[in-house]
């Protein structure tokens, strides 16, 4: 079966919902057990609503299916499936290899909680060799963080590689898998053991709801499941429904999000106030070569480095944008920009010479987007 047709199929059956072809929205905390024997047992499929009910259930096998793995959770975010996941591997004392362009709340976890937990972090350059890798595990290592492409920068990096040398240590992968999602990218088959999913962005697809996912293989299945447990994480069936049912279009709309992305990147770096465009796609990006390997799709979103310019005039620009929303996330219907800070630890940073936008090619036409850009462009050059 391909994925665009497991995307229709799975984790639904009409049958139990008088034929509805969407599961409805279960709410349900307390489920009644009819005997003694099944309280005590735990015999029911469903026994509690925090551990679940068809709807959160049906998009957990949808997932799963995708993902290629052995077992999917929900989680409130996408944020939460990062700290959740990493929670369920790693203990006081331990160290955590993540990747410099991670998701900046990422970062702010490991320097914040993770660290008053007695987890250390090391940041390591997203395009670091196997052997570079290596030199930075210690005795104490338990778990690499992968993020490929990167946050803000779109660095490609060498999954299967990294993650091959962290398993011959006795390394956790974990890898935010949100920009390839896993219809472009299956982390776990590429030796991964914690897949993870801002569902937020391109599952929900509407900006109408939060929520996130991990997906273990079977090694990983019985810690995530006591993590994700003990922890008391719940997603509500409202927001597991509308998941559901972004999943279902997510292949034609992810297709058409990554035919305009290449097309706004393109038209940006004719762009004489443009230093660097970020995207995989483009032969200039770190990792291109990589990304051909494994990925060779994108999605909409992409960066745009400006060279030097006042700030006036970036706000000129995107003020007057008509089409481009601003504000946070991405993945939805519309097209965003957004300004991006750049915080890098790890020696060899790149050093952006001006100002960073983020853009997100929404399922608007790409002649109405580049018109729009057009004249914010020209904003720009009257105000700078
Ligand atoms: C790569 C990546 N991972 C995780 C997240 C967090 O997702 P959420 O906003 O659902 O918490 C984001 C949000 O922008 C993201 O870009």
């Amino acid at each position: 079966m391909k994925d665009e047709t497991r995307l229709v199929h799975t984790g639904r059956s009409s049958e139990q919902h008088i034929g509805a072809v969407n599961t409805p929205v279960y709410r349900a905390s307390t489920i009644l057990h009819p005997t003694l024997a099944a309280l005590e047992g735990n015999t029911l499929p469903y026994g509690y609503g925090r551990r679940g009910t068809p709807t959160t259930r049906g998009l957990e096998e949808s997932i799963c299916a995708l993902e290629g793995g052995a077992r999917t959770v929900l989680t409130p975010s996408g944020l939460s499936a990062v700290t959740a996941a990493i929670l369920s591997v790693v203990g006081a004392g331990d160290h955590l290899l993540m990747v410099d362009s991670c998701y900046d709340p990422t970062r702010t976890f490991c320097d914040g909680t993770l660290k008053r937990f007695g987890v250390e972090t090391t940041y390591y350059h997203p395009t670091i060799t196997p052997d570079e890798l290596g030199a930075l595990i210690r005795p104490n290592t338990k778990a690499l963080f992968l993020e490929s492409p990167g946050s803000i920068t779109f660095e490609v990096q060498d999954v299967p590689a990294l993650t091959a040398v962290a398993k011959a240590r006795g390394l956790s992968v974990l890898a935010d898998n949100t920009w390839a999602t896993p219809l472009w990218f299956k982390p776990l088959a590429h030796g991964v053991d914690l897949s993870i999913l801002s569902a937020t962005k391109y599952v929900v697809g509407h900006a109408d709801a939060l929520l996130g996912t991990i997906t273990a293989n079977e090694s990983h299945v019985a810690r995530l499941m006591a993590f994700h447990g003990q922890f008391g994480m719940n997603v509500s069936g409202d927001d597991a429904y509308l998941a559901h049912r972004g999943l279902r279009t997510m292949a034609v709309r992810l297709a058409r999000h990554q035919e305009t992305g290449l097309k706004l990147a393109r038209w940006f770096k004719g762009q004489d106030e443009v230093a660097r465009v970020l995207h995989p796609a483009l032969p200039e990006c770190p990792g291109h070569a990589i990304w051909q390997r494994d990925i060779g799709k994108a999605c909409g979103l992409f960066g745009v480095e400006l060279k030097p310019i006042p700030k006036r005039a970036v706000a000129a620009m995107l003020d007057g944008l008509e089409l481009f929303g601003m504000g946070w996330s991405w993945g939805g219907f519309e097209s965003l920009a957004v300004t991006e800070k750049w915080k890098r630890v790890a020696p060899g940073s790149h050093k952006p010479q001006g100002p960073l936008l983020r853009f997100h090619a929404g399922l608007e036409d790409s002649g109405d987007l580049i018109a729009d850009l057009e004249a914010g462009i020209a904003r720009l050059r009257n105000a700078a």
